[in-house]
Formats: structure tokens, sequence, C-alpha cells
């Protein structure tokens, strides 16, 4: 009897003869002479036969199992068409580890009643799969930056300033001073830029968004690179060579997964092949216009709506750039010679096809200290806060830029999500903070 455990897809892979695999119960179903268990480990699902006969001594245990035990089991694998992964065990040893209570997830379960029972719903196929492919997006992510050279390089989370606007802070008591927790690790990369060039980093961004979306986390993931020297084309060449990076992974890593989440990969592909449209802040209006019969006035940001109804126009992600100066970040570069009262600046958002909003947002950086200062000023902001991003500027200042990418935006994109919440497995918004 073989005692090396192997994954339920390896021994799929075998097909036939002995096998050990370990994991849990996912389904079971009995009668007096047999016990039907679907046992379910990190790599899939398997049907597992126990006859009673040849457990005379456990069958009362065996008899007993409750969805969600852990179990050791021995067995014969064979291909059988009736099972719902194709393969069955026919166990002749278990070993039960731990039994399971009643486990308290099944069909009738709103997404609150899920929420709250997140730690346990984690093991259901969805979120297996979701978990799976976030792990493709993320390594791919990695990949990318690597492969040109970029380095990984980390900001602080606890920040005296904001970047990007003051509306989603988050305060933290730092012994008696008021902190926050970062929107972006973007004005300490400005700083990193100067020794190392090209950076990336993978790691939390807060934002304390009262809205109540399907797009909006109040902690996301967020992937953000900063680079010296470039220009505005190269971080959306970047960026767009990026989004089909890890689509392209995706597809050739992670298509059972999608199948289990019941997403129409299909409508991936357009991605892969087409280069992205880029249009102008201008031309988008023009397009709501004509195409939607939405009008939107000159200086308001788009908002979801609009975004949605412009990727309505698309089957791949497009870019929108030059947005108006007044919707836009204090450190975002301004676009030379625009008409008075049009200022507009070198900012780009990714808007994603089928209506899952901004993927990405990024910009070439304002180099020149007074206009900086004068739009801190404008927000509202004491700019002697931001003395040490000043001296960025006085000491060997060089064109740079960067973006930011949200994680989750992406995973729900790819995967067909209707809630980014489903994209992490512990979400954090408004109104969810536990467990
Ligand atoms: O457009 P944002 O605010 O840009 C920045 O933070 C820049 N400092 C990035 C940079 O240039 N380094 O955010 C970037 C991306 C958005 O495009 C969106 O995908 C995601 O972060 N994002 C969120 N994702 C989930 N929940 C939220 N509340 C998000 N807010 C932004």
């Amino acid at each position: 009897m073989t005692e090396k455990f192997i994954s339920i897809s390896e021994a799929m892979k075998q097909s036939k003869g002995k096998v050990a695999v370990r994991g849990w119960v996912y389904r079971e179903r009995g009668s007096n002479e047999f016990k039907f268990l679907i046992l379910r480990d990190s790599s899939d699902i398997i049907q597992c036969v126990f006859k009673k006969q040849n457990f005379a001594k456990q069958w009362p245990d065996i008899d007993k199992l409750q969805v969600e035990a852990s179990l050791e089991i021995h067995g014969t694998i064979k291909k059988d068409p009736r099972a719902p992964t194709g393969y069955e065990i026919e166990a002749d040893k278990v070993n039960i580890v731990g039994l399971s209570d009643k486990f308290p997830i099944n069909k009738s379960l709103n997404e609150e009643l899920l929420g709250d029972r997140r730690h346990l719903w984690l093991r259901s196929r969805k979120m297996n799969a979701i978990m799976k492919i976030r792990d493709t997006v993320l390594r791919a992510m990695r990949e990318h930056w690597h492969k040109k050279e970029f380095y990984e390089y980390h900001s602080p989370t606890l920040l005296g300033m904001q970047a990007e606007g003051g509306a989603t802070l988050f305060p933290v008591d730092y012994f008696g001073k008021k902190l926050y927790l970062s929107q972006t690790w973007q004005l300490h990369a400005e700083a990193g830029i100067f020794s190392l060039e090209k950076i990336f980093t993978i790691q939390p961004s807060f934002r304390a968004e009262k809205s109540k979306t399907s797009r909006h986390l109040t902690e996301y993931w967020h992937a953000e690179m900063e680079v010296a020297w470039e220009n505005f084309d190269y971080l959306q060449d970047d960026a767009e060579q990026m989004i089909k990076h890890i689509v392209e992974k995706v597809l050739q890593e992670r298509k059972p997964e999608l199948e289990i989440l019941g997403r129409d990969w299909k409508k991936l592909e357009p991605t892969l092949r087409k280069k992205f449209p880029r249009i102008t802040y201008d031309d988008a209006l023009k397009l709501l216009k004509e195409k939607k019969k939405i009008s939107v006035s000159w200086g308001k940001d788009l908002r979801t709506i609009e975004e949605d109804k412009l990727s309505e126009l698309y089957d791949t992600p497009i870019i929108v750039r030059h947005y108006p100066k007044v919707v836009k970040a204090f450190y975002m570069k301004e676009v030379p010679n625009r008409e008075k009262g049009k200022e507009a600046v070198f900012g780009f958002d990714m808007i994603a096809p089928e209506g899952y909003g901004e993927l990405v947002g990024g910009s070439q950086r304002e180099e020149d200290i007074e206009k900086l200062k004068k739009n801190l000023k404008a927000q509202g902001e004491d700019p002697s806060k931001y003395e040490f991003y000043f001296d960025t500027r006085r000491y060997g200042s060089v064109p740079h830029g960067g973006y930011g990418m949200g994680v989750e935006r992406v995973i729900s994109w790819i995967c067909g999500l209707e809630t980014i919440k489903d994209a992490i497995a512990f979400p954090r918004t408004m109104t969810r903070y536990s467990p």
C-alpha cells in the first residue's frame, strides 16, 4: 500500500492503481451499504466510495462523517464517467484526521451571511478558483517588471500627507500625532527612482471610500511603477503590455478556473490581439455625446456610468488621457499651450471593457516646484509638509512618471465577478471589516 500522499489532480493524472490522497469532505451521501464522499483538496475534487463490508469496525464513524471533516484515504482509482470529475477512488483504508461540526454554509446564504462566514467560504470552489487566478495575476505582474529590469521597492504605509486628495484619507493616531494610511506609494517612490531608476511595488493602499459600489475597497492591493527619464507614451505602453501579459498568463494557466467561475474567457481574447485605443478626454466627451447621448460638461471627471458607457464601445481596455487639471492630482504635469480655462494634464486612465471601470491611473510628473506648491495650495494643503518631495526636484530633477493598477479591479474583470469583494480573501469596505 502506498503511503505517499499525492494531490487529487495528480491522482486523476495517474488514472488507475493505488493512490493515497488527503483533504476535506466536500459533499457526502450514504446508504446502508455505501458511503459516497466527494473529497476536495487545493487541487480539485474527486468522488470516493466506501463499502461497508470493507470497514466493519470503522463503519459507524464513516457513516457519521459530515461535510468538511478532514481525511486521509488510501484506495484504488479508476475512471468513472458518472463521477463529478470523471474518476472515483474505492477506499480500502481511511484515517479520520479531524471531525467537523455541521458546516454553517449552504446554498440559501446571501452575500452578507457569506461575508460573515468568509473564513469558511474561502473553501468554496468559487473562492479557490479566484484565489488561484489572483496568484497567477500577481506572478505575472512581477514577471513583467522583472523582465524589464525593474527593482521591487517599498514605500511606508504611515504617512504625514496626502497624495490623492484629502477626501479619502484614513487618519491614524500616531503617539498623539495625526498620520494617514497611504493612498499610494508614489511620493516616496519618486525619491527612489533617483537611485534605482526603474522600480515597482505591489502593496496595499487605503482609501476611505464612503460609497458602496461593486468596485471600491477601502484596503486594496496596488501594483505601481515609477521610472526616471521616460515619457508619457512609455507609461501607457508599459501599462498595455502589462495587461496583455497578465491576460495571456491567465488564459495559459487558468482556463479550468475561469470555467468553474462560468467566465466566458473568449471575451478576453481581443485584449491580447488588439492595440488598446488611446483617446483624449475631449474625444471621450464627443463619443459619449454622439454615440451614447450623454452630455458631460468640460472639466467634470468621468463618473462610473460614463466610464461604463464608454467601455461599451470597445472590446479591449481603452486609455483616456489629457484629463482636465482640476479633476486630477497635484503632481501631474500640465500639457503646455492649452486654452485658458481648459488646462489639462499628462494623466491617463485605462478603462476596462464590460463595465469593470478604471484599471490603471498614471501620469507624467510635474517637475516645477512652484507649480507643485500652487496646486497643493489650491487643494487647501500646506506645502511645507512636502519639503522632502520638493527635494526630488532640487537635486538633479529628471523627467519621470508612473502608474498604479488596482489588483482587485484587474481580477474582477478577468474573472467576470459581480463584486470586487470576491477578488480578495478578506475584503474591507465601509460596511465590511470582519472577519
Ligand atoms: O488612479 P489612482 O488614484 O492613482 C494613484 O494612486 C497614483 N498615485 C498611481 C501612480 O501613478 N503611482 O489609483 C490607481 C488605481 C486605479 O486605477 C484603480 O484601479 C485602483 O488604483 N483603485 C482602487 N481599487 C479598489 N478600490 C479602490 N477604492 C480604489 N481606488 C483606486
